[in-house]
């Protein structure tokens, strides 16, 4: 195993500038190779292949570690300003101007087995705030598809949200808080509290990319402490993409990253719902990408919707539901390298991460050697909800 690096990250001046609060170990998130996951006979006109993975399901102390801590460390300075500014609903077309205070409680909302609400209810304790969680039963297939309706309700991140002591609404479909919450808020200000609102994912918010452009450079530093063969850098990054800042922010962080090291690093964000089409996708990333790079010192136009690359091939039949060869994945990883995916997001990204791999599918990237990192975004807590498919 790798040993635990704790490498001061080497952030371009504007980027170390950004208030940043921490909610990861102070050491960086493991990477450790996957050596099951390449194909033991490639053919001499094939590239060598080796895939690690990125542990961000082990990058925090608090519960059911994901992708998320990484993006509200530079959402906290805010909640915990005087006077926040970033705390109004997105689809408000008239944002109310700062808070009066601190916020006193952090309201989010995602679907039934929603990983990003649990993160947000474990830092409101952290913090000593409360947490309100709005969670949508019209938001994809999951629970459509479960046999156990009941208990894909009550058990796996639901299960949490309750140990956490967040207070829970579960939300019919055609709720109009579904659309914009700004009622609840209003609600919430006229009985004393501040509310702080946080966007499903974090990925509309204001500052919801920079903690993923910050992982590109915690990578970078990992890889001058490793022995990867070729390029001696990961050529290519497979990561879910759900809301779209984690992939952004990659974008952005890995482009900063190119202009002070000259190195090319491809993010591809494997989508995991076909609800959207993927060009919808691509420019919510492109436009997550511009926004994470203009605050880290670069240009928005340094950016271009050739850095975005989303892969739709792997979303199954709607969002929430696990798919059979995703869930052949699952069990795969599980049983050869005893690293448990998520049925939502990962398995979908490992998917279509070791389709790549199996099919040659790098080929034109003209290297003879390529190093592949795969990034575990966490989430394994709503396995629990799955317990009648897997
Ligand atoms: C486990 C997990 N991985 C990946 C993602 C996708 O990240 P993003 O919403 O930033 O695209 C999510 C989002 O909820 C998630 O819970």
């Amino acid at each position: 195993m790798p040993k635990p690096m704790c490498v001061p990250l080497q952030l371009p001046e504007a980027f170390a500038q950004i208030p940043h609060y921490k909610i990861l170990y102070p050491i960086s998130s493991p990477i450790h190779p996957l050596p099951s996951i390449v194909p033991a006979s490639v053919s001499p006109h094939q590239p060598l292949i080796s895939v690690h993975a990125k542990r961000e399901d082990h990058s925090s102390p608090l519960a059911c570690a994901g992708n998320k801590y990484r993006k509200l460390e530079y959402i906290v300075p805010d909640i915990l300003s005087d006077t926040p500014i970033y705390h109004y609903h997105e689809n408000n077309p008239t944002p109310p101007g700062p808070l009066t205070g601190p916020a006193t409680t952090l309201v989010t909302e995602g679907a039934i087995q929603s990983n990003h609400t649990v993160q947000v209810a474990a830092l409101a304790c952290k913090l000593g705030l409360k947490a309100l969680i709005l969670l949508h039963r019209g938001t994809g297939g999951g629970l459509r598809a479960a046999q156990d309706k009941e208990a894909f309700q009550r058990s796996g991140n639901v299960q949490i949200n309750h140990i956490l002591g967040a207070e829970v609404r579960v939300c019919e479909e055609g709720d109009p808080l579904a659309c914009d919450a700004t009622p609840l808020l209003d609600q919430l200000k006229a009985s004393g509290e501040n509310p702080y609102w946080i966007p499903g994912g974090a990925s509309l918010h204001p500052l919801g990319g920079l903690g993923y452009a910050r992982a590109a450079f915690e990578i970078a530093a990992q890889e001058e402490e490793m022995e990867l063969g070729g390029s001696g850098q990961f050529d290519y990054v497979f990561v879910a993409c759900g809301s779209g800042s984690t992939v952004g922010g990659l974008v952005a962080g890995f482009k900063m990253l190119e202009r002070m090291d000259g190195k090319t690093r491809k993010v591809i964000g494997v989508l995991n719902s076909p609800t959207q089409p993927q060009d919808y996708h691509e420019e919510r990333v492109l436009n997550f990408a511009k926004r994470a790079a203009v605050l880290i010192g670069l240009d928005a136009w340094d950016i271009s919707i050739k850095d975005v690359r989303l892969d739709d091939r792997f979303v199954g039949s709607a969002y929430g539901v696990l798919d059979d060869q995703s869930k052949e994945t699952l069990e795969i990883m599980a049983r050869t390298e005893g690293m448990v995916l998520d049925p939502v997001y990962t398995a979908k990204v490992a998917r279509g991460m070791m389709h790549w791999v199996k099919e040659g599918e790098f080929s034109s990237s003209g290297l003879n050697e390529i190093n592949v990192l795969f990034i575990h975004t966490g989430g394994q807590a709503a396995l629990g909800a799955y317990a009648d498919v897997i």
